[in-house]
């Protein structure tokens, strides 16, 4: 046998004693931690929505000039809007972080916003649907500058 092997041997049960003693002292610290690591890494179902729209939304508004792509960036669009329905059903985050009496009218008003944004969608579909590309630009500019008002009032603000 090693020197080596023989020596980390002998710390085995001193890390134990630690281990042991720091789980006695502070039971709460492993379910906290563990709790904390998997809101982390687990996604919501609303940011599972949002990636959709955002994958989607990239390739909009890269092709939205562009009259040949009229067809399947209005199916890009469709996908938005499906995706957003699903969104107004689900409830942000940020919600936890409202008092309990503010919750019903702020809920509300998320819905109403992502009812919006359903409807920008829907007019921003026809406009590609009956070639209006300039109206079609038009209305990308505006869902932009609604998504960033919409995030700045929904998502916890440090998030991205
Ligand atoms: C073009 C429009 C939009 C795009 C491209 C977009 C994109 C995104 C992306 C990429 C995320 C992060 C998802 C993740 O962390 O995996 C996100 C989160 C979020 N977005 Fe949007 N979004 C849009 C419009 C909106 C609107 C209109 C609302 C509200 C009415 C909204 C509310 C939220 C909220 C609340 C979150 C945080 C998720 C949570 O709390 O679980 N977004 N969005």
């Amino acid at each position: 046998m090693s020197s080596r092997s023989c020596s980390s041997g002998r710390r085995r049960p001193l890390l134990f004693a630690v281990s042991l003693l720091v789980g006695l002292l502070c039971p709460q610290s492993f379910v906290t931690v563990s709790a904390a690591a998997e809101q982390e890494t687990a996604k919501t179902k609303l940011e599972e929505q949002m990636d959709e729209i955002g994958g989607a939304w990239r390739k909009v508004r890269r092709q939205v000039a562009d009259a040949a792509s009229n067809v399947e960036t209005a199916a890009l669009v469709a996908t938005m809007k499906r995706a957003a329905e699903k969104a107004a059903t689900l409830e942000p985050l940020r919600l936890r972080d409202v008092e309990e009496a503010e919750r019903e009218p702020w809920l509300e008003a998320y819905r109403n916003e992502m009812k919006a944004f359903v409807g920008m969608l829907g007019r921003l579909e026809t406009a590609l649907k009956e070639g209006r590309n300039a109206d079609a630009e038009k209305l990308v500019a505006q869902i932009g500058a609604h998504q960033r008002a919409s995030h700045k009032d929904f998502k916890r603000p440090d998030e991205k």
